[in-house]
């Protein structure tokens, strides 16, 4: 069995990744060493097999036994571990979670239903670092992995309505209090059903604007509200998130020679952990919907087409149905008034599960078939 080092297991996205891997047994294939930043030589988590005690996670012996390491401790860690390993002449394979390494030349972006291909390629070129892509990328190319797979998609341009899950656990506890905060300050006037709607509108307002919201996180109040920007400023005005949608779609895709624009506004709102995008793509040509549906259906397992209508759009096409699945429901098909080239989409998808865990574990098991 494959010698398998574990980092940052005990984060959120650590923590979704433990309990994927449970679900679907891959402990029963591996055997497991589990590193910790703080906490060596205490006792490492039985998940099934026990594992002995937890390893420093900056021993660079002990990672270097490993075969494979798979790792969910952030960006900060890859960038300080990642260079001293190699240096040590490391020859194991490396599933990060971190974008660090993303867009580098001997890294791939790991999405096997959408690039399997582009995987196999490079571990038969000898390539040894996996990287999970972008959570909006990611769950944009298990939507409408059907249209690239086919060669129909000239350009997407998309507006993301992203969870608070993608900034960290901390972004997401902040989020909470400050909806509980809000709640609070009207809950008498909530319990009275004559009170004035626009009474709770204005102390609502006043008390979001009035500076005693958490917002170490965040920055600004987010309950209630929405915030159009998501990580930092590049000089073509692009957010570092907005630019990620072009590069890591088309590195993923292995067409970065070809590329297909990809461009959007990335928006943060007020869900849990379900990111959601509503997509404009111009075809490269007139196909009719019902051959759009069958070759979307049709691309994995995960996606999920959903009429256009309305109610079972409302029931299926939601952070609230679809948070903790592995669910890609993608719908709201329709060819927009532009033309019949231009279609509307939108879906919507787990940020920690599709968009961070999954494809870690999915790579481990293409390591071990
Ligand atoms: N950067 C994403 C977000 C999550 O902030 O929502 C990670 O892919």
């Amino acid at each position: 069995m494959k010698k398998v080092g574990l980092v940052g297991w005990r984060g959120m996205v650590g923590s979704v990744l433990m309990s994927r891997m449970q679900e679907e047994q891959d402990f029963a294939h591996i055997q497991p060493t589990f590193f910790t930043t703080s906490q060596a030589g205490e006792a490492a988590p039985n998940f099934g097999v026990d594992a002995g005690t937890l390893q420093d996670a900056f021993d660079i012996e002990a990672l270097a036994r490993q075969e494979i390491i798979i790792t969910a401790q952030g960006g900060d860690y890859t960038k300080d571990v990642y260079p001293r390993l190699k240096a040590a002449g490391w020859q194991g394979y490396w599933i990060d979670a971190a974008s660090s390494l993303r867009m580098e030349q001997d890294a791939v972006i790991i999405l096997d239903p959408v690039n399997g291909d582009v995987i196999e390629q490079a571990l038969n070129d000898g390539i040894k670092t996996f990287v999970g892509g972008n959570c909006t990328v990611s769950l944009m190319l298990l939507a409408l992995g059907g249209l690239f797979k086919a060669d129909l998609v000239e350009w997407v341009s998309v507006a993301t309505y992203q969870a608070a899950s993608g900034g960290g656990a901390r972004h997401m506890r902040e989020l909470v209090t400050q909806m509980g905060i809000l709640r609070d300050e009207v809950a008498v006037e909530l319990a009275d059903p004559a009170s004035a709607i626009l009474d709770i509108e204005r102390k609502i307002t006043e008390k979001t604007r009035s500076g005693t919201l958490p917002v170490d996180n965040f920055g600004v109040p987010l309950a209630g509200g929405l915030i159009p920007w998501i990580d930092t400023k590049l000089d073509n005005g692009q957010s570092r998130e907005e630019w990620k949608g072009q590069a890591e779609t088309n590195k993923i895709l292995g067409i970065q020679d070809a590329a297909i624009p990809v461009d959007g506004l990335c928006v943060r709102i007020g869900a849990l952990r379900c990111h959601s995008q509503a997509f404009t793509i111009k075809l490269k040509k007139d196909v009719p919907l019902a051959e759009i549906e069958s070759l979307l259906a049709s691309h994995n397992d995960w996606v999920k087409v959903i009429p256009n209508d309305r109610d079972i759009t409302a029931r299926e096409l939601t952070p609230a149905a679809v948070t903790g699945t592995l669910s890609i429901p993608v719908g709201r098909l329709r060819k927009l008034n532009m033309g019949p080239e231009y279609l509307a989409a939108f879906t919507v998808g787990d940020q920690l599960l599709w968009g961070a865990a999954e494809p870690l574990r999915r790579m481990l098991r293409i390591l071990l078939a």
